[in-house]
């Protein structure tokens, strides 16, 4: 493992005025060549994001259109996103079940993201999921540790790490579901997890710089 991937997933949290707080707090963490530390805004907030945190801290977006420019009304474009984030979360479950996001659908975001230097961190729910060609990084979220204060085992969670890297041209795979600080550095001290996505407790900036400093 070169390094390790902790990533702030926002969801649809967050205005203005809070996302300023946090990103202040958050940009107070000094630059460590063994973590990357990715942040993923609303595409609202992707430019306050932009501004306020050291070029250390990265950027990703939440999704991504599956077509380039043009007349797409609400979309929007990796062209578009590139000008702000250099990560592109794509597949997560919330989408595929909400917004019913099919497999091709996924694999054109990839396509997208990477005619346009964005790097996809593509998110599977099991051993099941197809992952596009192209893609470097995964993250690993079963459907019943999402938002549940229930995580997969770090056992289950390697193993399934594990699988990827022995069976996929996969570099990393990272683990998501109710991670915190107190749990986090069970999965980071596995073999084969090489960081976490962090949704709810990463919302509270202490909270998401303990999960940083344990990792
Ligand atoms: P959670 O969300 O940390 O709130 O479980 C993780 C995710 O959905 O990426």
């Amino acid at each position: 493992m070169d390094k390790l991937y902790i990533i702030s997933n926002w969801k649809s949290n967050k205005t203005l005025n809070d996302a300023k707080t946090w990103l202040e707090e958050i940009g107070k963490l000094s630059p460590n060549d063994s973590k990357e530390i990715i942040v993923c805004p609303p595409f609202t907030l992707l430019d306050c994001a932009k501004t306020n945190l050291p070029e250390h801290i990265k950027l990703a977006a939440q999704d991504v259109s599956p077509f380039s420019e043009g007349a797409y009304t609400g979309e929007v474009s990796a062209k578009q996103i590139k000008e702000f984030a250099d990560y592109v979360l794509i597949g997560h479950s919330e989408r595929r079940e909400n917004f019913n996001e099919t497999d091709e659908m996924l694999q054109k975001k990839v396509q997208e993201a990477l005619k346009n230097s964005l790097t996809p961190i593509f998110l599977v729910q099991g051993k099941e999921n197809k992952i596009p060609n192209g893609v470097d990084i995964i993250a690993y979220e079963p459907l019943f540790a999402i938002g549940s204060g229930n995580p997969e085992t770090p056992s289950n969670a390697d193993e399934v790490a594990s699988f990827y890297k022995e069976t996929s041209n996969i570099k990393y795979v990272l683990y998501g579901g109710s991670v915190n600080s107190e749990n986090v550095s069970s999965f980071t001290k596995t073999d084969h997890i090489d960081g976490v996505l962090v949704g709810s407790a990463s919302l509270d900036a202490s909270e998401f710089i303990g999960i940083v400093e344990n990792a």
